[in-house]
């Protein structure tokens, strides 16, 4: 029986086999298909939910994690609320690290579902709302005090395999199901770069031919090789410019593209009001980038990106006018 006919144990079982949507408005005129993958449907409202539920189950199956032990991990908040679900379900205290530069709502929302919450002070030359690699080191450094501090178990995004596996083992072969394998390209903005990773391996493993990009804020594009002019982009869930992200596979990477705030904060709004998808910046870049493709180098093919998290989570910013 399919998931949506019969009652889930936890809102665990909830999490991931999210609808496929096919932005068909935005197409009209161009050759080829965008399909988007609705990941502000999982219960945390975003992708993160995914890899919260893999590194915890992983960790617990190798006796990482003991029972009762502190979860710590740093969070632009996506990955923290996941936690806070994971860990509340399971019965593990949770304590998301952040830097006060993310949105206010994120906060809140972890804390409603029973996270400690710790805001780290942005670094003196940051924006507000603007969360630059520097910043995300202070967020670091708070993070790995606490471990200390606590005895907690470190869920750390950006290293363990759990990041990627969950991608690896679950939205990767969603698509591909369900799109019957016509994907003949993806684009993914990265943070840990762990949906790429994931996602990109298990493409690739199907058919080697499927290409697979990056994407980086413009200003910001450390991994396609370009200097570092904007480290204060808005896209916030990634583009930290950081010089290594040892999940990411460089044999998987056909290319690196680049979205302005202006394109993906535009697509971002374009995407509610006519594809009727309520979701945030990251997912307005790819989906930006993702239009590039077929004006450009996929031409007429099936493109497939992921809507990172809900546009709810950006209501105090100026996404939504
Ligand atoms: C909204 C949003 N978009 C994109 C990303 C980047 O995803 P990944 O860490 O898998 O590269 C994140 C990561 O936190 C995110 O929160």
């Amino acid at each position: 029986m399919s998931r949506s006919q019969r009652v889930l144990p936890s809102a665990l079982d909830a999490i991931g086999d999210t609808p496929l949507v096919e932005l068909s408005r935005f197409t009209r005129g161009l050759q080829g298909r965008i399909l988007a993958k609705l990941e502000y449907l999982n219960p945390g409202y975003s992708k993160k939910d995914r890899i919260a539920l893999q590194i915890i189950e992983d960790a617990e199956a190798d006796g990482r994690l003991r029972s009762g032990q502190t979860v710590v991990e740093l969070t632009s908040g996506n990955t923290g609320t996941g936690l806070a679900i994971v860990c509340g379900v399971k019965g593990y205290p949770f304590v998301a690290v952040m830097s006060r530069g993310n949105t206010v709502e994120r906060a809140r929302m972890m804390a409603a579902l029973g996270a400690e919450v710790v805001l780290v002070d942005q670094l003196p030359s940051s924006v507000p709302g603007q969360v630059s690699g520097g910043d995300l080191d202070l967020v670091e450094r708070e993070a790995q005090r606490l471990v200390k501090e606590r005895e907690a178990f470190r869920a750390d995004q950006f290293r363990l395999q759990g990041n990627v596996r969950a991608h690896y083992l679950h939205t990767g072969p969603e698509i591909l199901r369900q799109s019957g394998r016509t994907v003949r390209a993806y684009c993914d903005f990265v943070g840990t770069g762990g949906s790429f990773a994931g996602c990109a391996a298990a493409f690739k493993e199907d058919d080697p031919s499927i290409r697979c990009y990056l994407v980086e804020p413009a200003g910001a594009a450390v991994l396609a090789g370009e200097a570092l002019t904007d480290p204060n982009h808005r896209i916030q869930g990634g583009g930290y410019a950081m010089p290594d992200h040892p999940l990411i596979r460089r044999e998987h990477i056909d290319g690196y593209l680049q979205v302005s705030d202006e394109e993906a904060i535009r697509v971002a709004r374009r995407l509610a009001r006519e594809e009727g998808l309520f979701a945030g910046f990251s997912s307005g870049a790819n989906v930006a980038a993702a239009l590039h493709l077929l004006q450009t180098t996929c031409a007429g093919a099936t493109v497939a990106v992921l809507l990172c998290d809900s546009g709810l989570k950006y209501l105090s910013t100026d996404l939504w006018p």
